[in-house]
């Protein structure tokens, strides 16, 4: 059944009918995976605004609000120069727009490497002003040290290993990982120090299938997979990628939807009624009072 929302005018909270199930807790998403089995995959998704956090919630067990909004948003060549306070606004927007997913926000570049209080200082800003559940960052071993630190200290980590777009520099592009011996060997090791560090879930992403397969397996964390494996504790894609949103599909995508064509075909009519004064017509107008 689909959602619809009434706006209330005194809090700006749109209020959905039916009335949404409780919001997933992260020790709720940890638990999911029981005895290092996963009955029923997670649903992840990411989401920016509101209006799509709203669309999405009912459907999903996560939305993440991803640094993928670097490119997906504003445009830009790769998520490095995103920011805390672009993420903080998207982020604010998806939890004030959602009520039943766990709300995920990913810490964008430079803003945690540095040191493990530098991480503390942005994770809880992030936390603080969006009200979100959790951050995300990304690195194995060498983050092991700061996600400890952040989890000890009432900050829920999902880690994120494999194919890491920010460090798209180091590794040369954002081809898939882990076709040498080293390669599969560090990912495995990147996933186990996640975990051991206190992580409550992780992202695998760009992996060859038997590192999704074997760190699925190996951990007793949920294991989310993009361009990973169905064998994954759960899927996560970009929401306007899997909406067909843009012409280049990534390999690992499925398209359910052609939603540019759909936009394109939408706004010629559009610009077709105003050209040939069709629109507004007598029904969108208004009229002095007789
Ligand atoms: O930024 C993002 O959207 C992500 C997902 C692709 C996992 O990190």
């Amino acid at each position: 059944m689909s959602t619809t929302f009434q706006l209330d005018t005194s809090t700006s909270r749109a209020n959905p009918t039916p009335k949404p199930r409780k919001r997933l807790t992260v020790p709720r998403i940890r638990d999911h995976k029981k005895d290092g089995q996963t009955k029923e995959p997670l649903v992840m998704l990411t989401a920016y605004t509101a209006r799509q956090a709203q669309l999405l919630d009912t459907h999903c067990d996560i939305l993440l609000v991803g640094d993928s909004l670097g490119q997906v948003i504003y445009g830009l060549d790769s998520t490095l120069p995103v920011t805390a306070d672009m993420m903080i606004a998207h982020g604010a927007a998806v939890v004030r727009g959602s009520y039943h997913s766990l709300v995920v926000v990913d810490m964008p570049f430079g803003t945690y490497e540095g040191s493990k209080e530098q991480a503390f200082e942005t994770a809880s800003k992030i936390m603080a002003d969006t009200g979100c559940a959790a951050v995300k960052l990304e690195g194995g071993e060498a983050m092991a040290e700061t996600i400890a630190f952040l989890t000890n200290r009432g900050i829920p980590v999902m880690g994120h290993v494999g194919l890491t777009p920010q460090a798209v520099n180091v590794l040369g592009g954002y081809a898939a990982r882990g076709r040498s011996q080293q390669e599969h060997d560090k990912i495995l090791r990147d996933g186990k120090a996640v975990q051991d560090a206190g992580a409550f879930s992780l992202v695998a992403e760009g992996v060859i299938e038997p590192i999704a397969i074997a760190l699925t397996q190996s951990l007793e964390i949920p294991v989310i997979g993009i361009g990973a494996s169905a064998q994954c504790d759960g899927q996560v894609l970009v929401t306007e990628d899997m909406l067909g949103m843009f012409e280049r599909v990534p390999r690992f995508v499925k398209r359910y939807e052609d939603i540019a064509s759909v936009i394109d075909k939408t706004v010629a009519k559009y610009a077709e009624e105003v050209r040939d004064r069709s629109f507004p017509t007598a029904e969108q107008t208004y009229q002095p009072k007789s």
